[in-house]
């Protein structure tokens, strides 16, 4: 074993300690001691990208020169759009998620598909003979793919530097461990170096690099933030079991805009990608019920339409429940509390219950007239009818708050055969209401939607 010296740094406060502490002396906090490298021996032919260093000097930013065109472009339109445009050659990619919400089925399927590039799959988590079955299941054939099971990165450099590959796929980060520590694999160490490691291969070859990484039960990535810091582009893979949409949304990118988002669909042959997410999220039915309301809402540069569906009911129990799926139920509370004392709709004593079709979670404020309208449609039991959408944030007041991007999303809402939608009184500046033909109607009142809806 390499002799390397480590120490325990507090990730609070960053005191350093010889050995594990429960409670940090300076600080006081409990459990935060980290094992840290601090030397390592550099050993000839420990690894690769280690005994490899440039050395640089200091140089005018005028002076450096780039190539414009040197992104990547992946056969995949949702993964590059979500990366700002393609692949950076050198960039390192943290993809996280839940265990077995697709990931390695979305990297197998990227590698699959990068017909001109050879790509190497290192996996830590199955044989190769599980990841051929895949393939077969994925249906896609590439000559260029190359599989490696290997956890131990001296011997994964090893590999690289004979395969010379053009991006490289590691699943997953947790399992990876280098020699340099003496801790488990998936200790906040061994991550922290692996993830060092690949990230000098990655810079100093110039070859990109996805890593795979699980995400904790409280929803953040493991190994907690210290990749996110080291990697260029955190991307999270997310989506309800039960459902069988998926999106990839990123939290951080060094290349590109973070409100960006992708839409899978998870079928019996891989992940296809969603180009019309509107047409999955309003769920389909000839009758019209009460108690729904489709909303033109924003995912990120994205315009697409959404079902709430509400059920008002009066309370069983003496203090009535409010339970929500996919939206913020102190959201809901609050939108509760303006109908019943702005507008005088008595639901104080009811049962609420929403829900937003298709298992996605929706934070754009946009989305408030629309459940607001699924709730009084609800309560009165008279259906609004499946042409007309909503666009709005409501205030405190019960006023109809103006939105951004209201331009995209009547567009989107027209452009799918909608007749017509409500938006805010105040939203209507610069807007050229003969481009569209669908029916734009202005509110300001809760009341006045009321009233246009049902009387
Ligand atoms: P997987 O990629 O193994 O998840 P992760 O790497 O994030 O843990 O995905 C596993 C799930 O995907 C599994 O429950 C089966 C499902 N699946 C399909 O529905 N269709 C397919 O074609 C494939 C390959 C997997
Ligand atoms: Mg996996």
């Amino acid at each position: 074993m390499a002799k390397v010296k480590t120490a325990f740094f507090c990730q609070n406060c960053g005191a350093q300690s010889p050995k594990w502490l429960g409670r940090c002396n300076s600080c006081g906090q409990w459990n935060t001691f980290v094992e840290e490298v601090i030397q390592r021996e550099e050993k000839a032919g420990v690894g690769f990208a280690l005994n490899n260093r440039r050395s640089t000097t200091p140089i005018k930013i005028s002076d450096v020169t780039y190539d414009h065109e040197a992104r990547i472009i992946i056969p995949d339109q949702e993964l590059n759009r979500v990366l700002g445009g393609g692949l950076v050659p050198g960039s390192l990619v943290l993809i996280g998620g839940e265990p077995g919400i697709g990931k390695s089925t979305l990297m197998l399927q990227v590698a699959l598909k990068c017909g001109d590039q050879k790509v190497l799959y290192i996996s830590g988590e199955e044989s190769e003979q599980q990841i051929r079955m895949r393939a077969e299941r994925l249906g896609i054939v590439n000559e260029n793919c190359y599989i490696l099971t290997e956890t131990n990165t001296q011997s994964i450099y090893q590999h690289l530097e004979g395969l010379k590959p053009d991006i490289i796929i590691a699943d997953s980060i947790q399992t990876l461990q280098t020699d340099l520590i003496e801790s488990s694999a998936g200790s906040v160490s061994q991550i922290k170096e692996c993830a060092a490691e690949m990230q000098k291969y990655s810079k100093i070859t110039n070859t990109p690099v996805f890593l795979i990484g699980h995400i904790t039960k409280d929803g953040s990535l493991a190994g907690p933030k210290v990749l996110e810091h080291m990697v260029d582009t955190v991307l999270q893979f997310e989506g309800d079991r039960n459902y069988g949409y998926r999106i990839l949304r990123s939290l951080k990118n060094r290349f590109g805009s973070t409100s960006e988002l992708g839409i899978y669909e998870m079928n019996d042959s891989g992940l296809r990608e969603v180009t019309n997410p509107s047409e999955i999220l309003l769920s389909q039915r000839d009758e019209e019920v009460s108690g729904t309301a489709i909303a033109a809402m924003m995912e990120g540069q994205r315009p697409m339409l959404i079902e709430t569906q509400a059920l008002v009911s009066s309370a069983v129990y003496g203090t009535p429940q409010r339970s929500t799926t996919g939206f913020d139920v102190r959201r809901l509370n609050m939108l509760l509390a303006v109908l019943e004392k702005r507008s005088g709709f008595r639901l104080g004593h009811k049962d609420v219950f929403l829900n937003i079709a298709g298992g996605i979670k929706v934070e754009d404020p946009a989305i408030d007239l629309a459940v607001v309208a699924a709730v009084l449609s609800s309560n009165q039991d008279s259906p609004i009818g499946s042409k007309s959408c909503f666009a709005a944030e409501v205030g405190l007041s019960g006023e109809i708050r103006p939105i951004n991007h209201i331009e995209q999303r009547i567009t989107e809402a027209d452009k799918l055969g909608f007749e017509r939608i409500f938006i805010s009184r105040y939203n209507t500046k610069g807007l050229d209401f003969k481009r569209f033909s669908i029916q734009i109607v202005t509110t300001g009142k809760i009341e006045e939607v009321y009233r246009k809806l049902f009387s």
